[in-house]
């Protein structure tokens, strides 16, 4: 059993889900009004179900443990097993929800590799399959914004565009897993509806940037809700006086989305202050939001042993994603004075294999 780490973490870049519910957030919590949510009476629940319907425009939403639970209900609703979802090779269900998609929903993955997670319509309309009954059945189209795995990259407006066209035109249904969406939001000042404008369902992360301590909330039309209702009861989704952790979403929804502009800030800043040095292959430019990745061309350079002497020497976790990769997320807890420590500790640490 994986208990996680029990050192003193003193500055903590693994993810933006290492926030600690703020003061402010834990008193609307300890004052929200519950009931039981399972049968539709906690009224703290539906006004956050209300609140990021009207974000996105859509006609209804629900509640949910976790973004991983709203995208394997998504799935479960829009596909019916042995179709295929078109998605990034990169896409969260293909790496991180414990084979959910096959698991839970049976369904393939039909992976394209797009640019930092970002594809066409074009390779939307060569993915789709024709009708043939040896062929599974092409059922839903998704898209991550922004895309975790290539550095918080977002998807532009116009490229969600013509890929939902693609979509439309093979009556395929269209997701969008925005567990980041506020952070493309402010990035390019596009609003939420403008990106989910179209989406059959897309779903929110309250427990990323917006610093939440559980929760997800999943949005799309009466029907949707109502078929992914009956799934999140079937796999226990379904809770009771939830208005408790529910409070926490609605504050972070009116308190933390236009702050992320500070954690992309430290993100670049972080960014700019390492790629100067000669052996990191890292790109300014490519820092889109608050996830930076980096790989170190140096030989001798070994991410785990980087990410102990960290922690050891520093108190500083950072993520690792391969033998020459690290990731550095920021976020509310996370200082710009934070990010110029790490940044220095991670050059000392550079120097020191030479
Ligand atoms: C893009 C993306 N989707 C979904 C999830 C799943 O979210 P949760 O941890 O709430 O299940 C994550 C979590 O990191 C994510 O990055």
């Amino acid at each position: 059993m994986n208990r996680g780490t029990t050192s003193p973490v003193q500055i903590d870049l693994i993810s933006d889900t290492a926030t600690r519910p703020s003061a402010g957030m834990r008193a609307a919590m300890a004052s929200a009004e519950v009931g039981d949510e399972q049968r539709g009476e906690d009224p703290t629940v539906n006004a956050l179900c209300d609140r990021v319907a009207e974000l996105l425009g859509k006609e209804a939403a629900v509640f949910l443990p976790s973004g991983t639970m709203c995208n394997q209900i998504s799935i479960a609703v829009h596909c019916q097993p042995g179709d295929e979802v078109i998605m990034d090779a990169l896409a969260h269900p293909v790496h991180f929800e414990a084979g959910g998609p096959s698991a839970l929903g049976g369904v393939m993955i039909r992976c394209v590799e797009g640019r930092h997670g970002v594809f066409s319509a074009d390779q939307v309309q060569s993915s789709v399959r024709m009708p043939d009954r040896h062929a599974p059945r092409s059922a839903l189209v998704w898209i991550e914004q922004t895309v975790n795995l290539t550095g918080g990259h977002c998807w532009q407006l116009n490229e969600i565009r013509e890929v939902l066209d693609a979509a439309r035109r093979f009556n395929l249904a269209t997701h969008m897993d925005g567990a980041r969406l506020f952070n493309a939001v402010v990035a390019t000042n596009t609003s939420a509806s403008e990106f989910s404008e179209g989406f059959d369902s897309v779903c929110i992360d309250l427990t990323k940037g917006l610093g939440a301590p559980v929760g997800a909330v999943l949005a799309g039309s009466t029907s949707f809700i109502n078929d992914a209702w009956r799934i999140k009861q079937r796999w226990g989704g379904a809770m009771r006086q939830a208005g408790i952790i529910a409070a926490a979403g609605l504050y972070a929804l009116e308190h933390n989305i236009q702050r992320l502009q500070q954690d992309h800030e430290n993100a670049a800043l972080f960014a700019q202050i390492v790629a100067s040095h000669p052996q990191v292959e890292l790109s300014v430019d490519s820092v889109d939001t608050n996830i930076v990745i980096l790989d170190v061309a140096h030989t001798d350079f070994d991410a785990l042993l980087c990410g102990r002497y960290l922690m050891d020497k520093h108190g500083i976790r950072i993520g690792t994603l391969g033998p020459r990769k690290i990731r550095v997320v920021t976020h509310l807890d996370i200082t710009n004075e934070d990010v110029r420590l790490v940044a220095e500790a991670f050059l000392e640490f550079l120097s020191n294999i030479g």
